[in-house]
């Protein structure tokens, strides 16, 4: 009922020449009927991404946006800018950006109001650090990360966002969750989507990410309530994303 969606994130990797390289290798091999594939990219590859990707089914997302759509914020994109790219995903919340970026929860879900205002996809980031984990606290840190960022938002755009839970310790670890475990993680964050909008939590996808690679992704995506999975290191190499989209169907 829900189509999985495989996201690479190539974080702060590739210029755009390699960029434009990956995606000529790419084209008609990381695109499968019945998955969603989604290259977020940084701000510079985007345009090449955008020309690069019409006529494929492949979908070209950002990493991160400013809520406001237009101001004195040096350094700064916002959601009209990506509109007018065609891009139709952005990453909002990636644990890299709480950490390095002082990006709150209050922020996050401004992101994501302003992702919908625009006609972009959120694709939410949540997920705990180790101590939080071994505190027993991972369910709690994500009911709070996930009820701040759809805070405000009606049933119906609860229903299109992408949710990606990321546990901290997993990414760029090589230490991936086991799927159980996510699948137990996920299937809880579903449960505190449905307290708060009902039905719209059968329709929300919930990725998981960290440290997917081509070997285990079949494994999460076997698990009922993971929808897909959101992928960095694995991501940057067309052959392994490509098998990253093959093991998803
Ligand atoms: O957003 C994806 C990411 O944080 C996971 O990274 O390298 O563990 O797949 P990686």
């Amino acid at each position: 009922m829900r189509t999985p969606i495989i996201a690479g994130n190539w974080k702060m990797f590739k210029t755009v020449s390699e960029a434009e390289a990956f995606f000529a290798e790419v084209k008609g091999k990381a695109e499968r009927p019945g998955v969603e594939s989604v290259i977020c990219a940084p701000f510079t590859n985007l345009p090449a991404l955008v020309k690069a990707a019409a006529g494929t089914t492949i979908a070209i997302g950002a990493q991160n946006m400013h809520f406001e759509d237009s101001g004195a914020f040096t350094g700064e994109i916002s959601g009209p800018m990506l509109k007018e790219l065609g891009v139709k995903y952005v990453i909002l919340g990636h644990s890299e950006r709480r950490a390095y970026f002082a990006e709150t929860d209050e922020i996050v879900n401004k992101k994501v109001h302003a992702a919908f205002k625009h006609g972009l996809t959120p694709i939410i980031c949540v997920g705990e650090k180790l101590e939080e984990r071994e505190a027993g606290k991972t369910k709690d840190v994500c009911k709070t990360q996930t009820e701040a960022a759809l805070k405000g938002l009606t049933a119906e755009q609860a229903a299109q966002a992408v949710i990606a839970y990321e546990p901290i310790w997993a990414i760029g670890t090589g230490k991936s969750s086991t799927a159980d475990d996510a699948e137990d993680v996920i299937a809880y964050i579903r449960g505190v989507v449905r307290g708060l909008f009902g039905e719209a939590a059968d329709k929300i996808r919930i990725q998981y990410g960290g440290s997917v690679k081509p070997d285990n992704i079949r494994e999460f995506l076997s698990r009922p309530n993971i929808d897909g999975a959101l992928v960095g290191g694995a991501s940057l190499e067309p052959a392994s994303y490509i098998k990253l989209i093959e093991g998803a169907v």
